[in-house]
């Protein structure tokens, strides 16, 4: 396989399972060293890191709270003390709790719906300042929003929803701001996945599936590749763009 990501160096987010571990799997299996972080799911980091270290691949896992923005520095630090640099970052990690709840629901569980902004907007936000000072020239920001960071289009997500149109403006922001240092920033709509969050129930989930052109769920893997697309060297000239992935929500 052609690897043109050695030489690399990558941060994933919350790359122990779902989406972040199938492109923690593909940038490394491309030639990047990578580390990614999670936050409760030990064995599973530690399963992720054993099979991408038996391809060859250097990797590690770090345990770290995307919730709490001051961890980040410390975060990038170490990255840069283990591999010498950061080339890549994907901002993946991201929660979903109480969807279905609108926004009128009293029995809706405000403090976990705070916690999801923490994660999915502060937390995104504190990373890639701290990863922002320390990045090479030719680095790559990719910010994995949803098609729902554009269009809502069911009930009981606005919180979620807001979270990812905010990190997907943030992001524009950052590639106005770090362009002169030949750095690009884009984001990864993605769309429903097998084996990731969990799911809207099944009315809600054959009502998307309905809406969407490709008319089913997607692959990890399938995400994956626009993310590894744009951490490429064929991506050099793209950068403050949406890159939709979510099986056709939108079109
Ligand atoms: N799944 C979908 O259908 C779907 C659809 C559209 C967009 N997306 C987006 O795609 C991305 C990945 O989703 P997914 O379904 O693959 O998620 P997932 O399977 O639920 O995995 C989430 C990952 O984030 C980590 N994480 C959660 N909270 C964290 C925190 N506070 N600090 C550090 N790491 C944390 C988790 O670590 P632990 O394992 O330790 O908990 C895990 O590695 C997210 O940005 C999501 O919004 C997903």
């Amino acid at each position: 396989m052609d690897k043109p990501l050695t030489g690399k160096v990558a941060l994933v987010t919350g790359g122990s399972r779902g989406l972040g571990a199938a492109t923690v799997r593909l940038l490394a299996a491309q030639g990047a060293d990578v580390a990614f972080t999670y936050v409760s799911s030990d064995e599973k980091a530690r399963a992720v890191v054993e099979e991408v270290r038996g391809t060859g691949a250097k990797v590690v896992a770090v345990r770290s709270d995307q919730a709490d923005m001051s961890r980040a520095p410390a975060l990038i630090d170490d990255v840069v003390a283990r591999f010498g640099g950061l080339d890549i970052l994907v901002n993946n990690a991201a929660i979903s709790p109480e969807q279905g709840r609108t926004v009128d629901d009293p029995d809706a569980d405000t403090a976990a719906l705070d916690r999801m902004h923490a994660t999915n907007y502060l937390g995104v936000i504190a990373v890639i300042r701290a990863a922002s000072r320390v990045m090479r020239a030719g680095g790559r920001i990719i910010t994995v929003s949803s098609g729902l960071g554009t269009r809502v289009g069911i009930p009981g997500l606005a919180d979620y929803s807001a979270t990812k149109a905010g990190v997907e403006r943030y992001t524009m922001g950052v590639a106005r701001d770090l362009g002169s240092r030949g750095i690009t920033a884009n984001v990864v709509e993605a769309g429903l996945m097998e084996g990731g969050m969990e799911p809207p129930d099944p009315e809600t989930l054959k009502a998307i599936l309905g809406s969407l052109s490709l008319q089913r769920v997607g692959r990890p893997e399938e995400i994956a590749a626009a993310i590894a697309f744009l951490a490429s060297p064929a991506a050099s000239y793209v950068t403050g763009a949406v890159l939709d992935a979510h099986g056709g929500y939108n079109a």
